[in-house]
């Protein structure tokens, strides 16, 4: 019997409201904002990948159908667009334009929410069918001081815009008035979406909790020839378990020396007795992306050469974790982060020479290529400015991050011989907190011995109950 995910665990209709008020107050007067959803993409011929909705659109409405246009407006009374109050009433500032229903598109491809259901479903004041959007979308825009939309995301949406301005501009005896400026609506947007509300930390802590509990049945199912495509299909078919149906990005299972490839994704290879695995999966629920990293031996027993890499990072690991609070940079652990991998490179005799010329020279750049960690949200590389006026920005409460130093030692390096081979990569996410930080993925071992326990466990396809 498998026990299903808590539907309790997601982003409420009040919640997305209440994003578009606040996306409203931080514009200017008398403004007008625009986010189109994203279009179905075709894989070949007349089939389409698993459609993927646009994240802003997703972060102010949670719709989940293609190609509908949000419009809010915060106009002033003194230059009231009349239309809008007509069609959305006295206060309000929100319309949609959906799919229209259509009995025989939705035999064959799906349900529609359509125009007459979305304003409740989706506490919006006014719903119109895509089609009506010529017609409409310049009675919208009329009488409005500026514009806040982002282009370039959506060819189709762009092109309906454009036009809809120029019906403005043209209209007969000047009848309508275009915005005077366009704003990109995506720094608004992205500010706010890089602060998580206590709702989205629990989605992202439900994800979190799925992502570890594949891992832990992908470590109990690595064995000699295994194949990387099989732990992978482990890991896919326990996200869609527990309701995660696609992972947050496409699925790394690299042994040996495929480790050391940063984004692998063939994942076609057999383990090998004595190799280590690296697994760098994350699911998707209900929109918020987990992005773990957890590497084992295959066979489920640390050599000690692959120990003396996988402690140094996980050390590491874990003491950038107890530097991350409100006020820190990740820029500033980043220092420290490299400091230590270099120290550790030259007690093992991987890296040659002083700590000052090799940090001088980035020796560490050989074997630790990427960055420390990254914004964590809707999407896996989440937005939000890593920068303010030219500066780190600091962490603040409610931000969510990853933590995912690594070492990675391929078989042309110049190191020791018996480090050839071994990449490792140790990535949890945390949430900043007003007194530190939480980890979300501490349920996905990491300690050497916690690892080769969990390896010693069958792999169970009774799955436990995770809430
Ligand atoms: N999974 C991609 C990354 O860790 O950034
Ligand atoms: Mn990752
Ligand atoms: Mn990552």
């Amino acid at each position: 019997m498998i026990n299903k995910t808590n539907s309790h665990v997601f982003i409420s209709t009040n919640e997305y409201e209440a994003r578009r008020n606040t996306l409203l107050a931080n514009m200017q007067p008398n403004s007008l904002a625009i986010i189109s959803a994203a279009p179905e993409v075709t894989r070949s011929n007349d089939t389409e990948y698993h459609f993927r909705q646009n994240s802003d659109f997703f972060y102010l409405t949670g719709f989940e159908e293609p190609d509908a246009i949000l419009v809010l407006s915060n106009q002033s009374e003194t230059s009231a667009n009349q239309f809008f109050i007509n069609a959305c009433g006295d206060n309000s500032a929100s319309a949609i334009f959906v799919r229209p229903k259509d009995e025989i598109a939705e035999v064959w491809h799906g349900r529609r929410l359509g125009k007459i259901d979305a304003p409740t479903a989706l506490k919006i004041d006014a719903a119109f069918n895509l089609e009506e959007l010529p017609e409409l979308l310049p009675e919208l825009i009329n009488g409005h001081e500026c514009l806040y939309y982002e282009h370039g995301h959506h060819p189709k949406a762009d092109a309906s815009i454009a036009q809809a301005i120029q019906a403005c501009k043209h209209s007969p005896k000047q009848a309508k008035t275009a915005p005077k400026s366009t704003v990109d609506v995506s720094q608004l947007l992205h500010s706010m979406r890089l602060v998580k509300s206590s709702q989205e930390i629990n989605v992202m802590r439900t994800s979190a909790n799925i992502a570890c509990e594949a891992h832990k049945q992908a470590m109990k199912m690595s064995a000699e020839g295994v194949n990387e495509y099989q732990l992978e299909a482990q890991i896919l078919y326990c996200f869609a378990l527990y309701g995660a149906r696609h992972a947050a990005y496409n699925t790394i299972v690299g042994s040996g020396e495929n480790a050391c490839i940063l984004h692998y994704t063939e994942n076609k290879d057999e383990l090998k007795n004595g190799n280590l695995v690296l697994i760098d999966a994350g699911a998707e629920y209900n929109g918020y992306a987990s992005d773990i990293t957890r590497t084992f031996p295959v066979n489920g027993q640390f050599s000690s050469a692959q120990k003396d890499i996988y402690e140094l990072v996980l050390d590491i690991q874990k003491q950038c974790i107890d530097r991350f609070r409100p006020g820190v940079t990740i820029a500033q652990v980043m220092l420290f982060v490299v400091e230590e991998t270099i120290k550790g490179l030259l007690s093992l005799n991987i890296l040659s020479g002083s700590l000052e010329e090799c940090i001088e020279k980035e020796a560490h750049k050989q074997y630790f290529m990427h960055g420390l960690g990254h914004y964590l949200g809707i999407d896996v590389h989440d937005v939000g400015n890593y920068k303010e006026a030219g500066q780190d920005k600091p962490l603040e409460p409610g931000i969510v991050i990853t933590v995912e130093p690594g070492i990675y030692i391929s078989s042309s390096s110049e190191a020791p011989e018996k480090y050839h081979g071994i990449g490792v990569r140790i990535e949890d996410n945390i949430v900043i907190t007003n007194e530190g930080c939480e980890v979300l993925t501490d349920n996905a071992p990491k300690e050497v011995k916690d690892i080769e326990a969990m390896m010693k466990q069958p792999l169970n396809l009774d799955i436990p109950k995770l809430f």
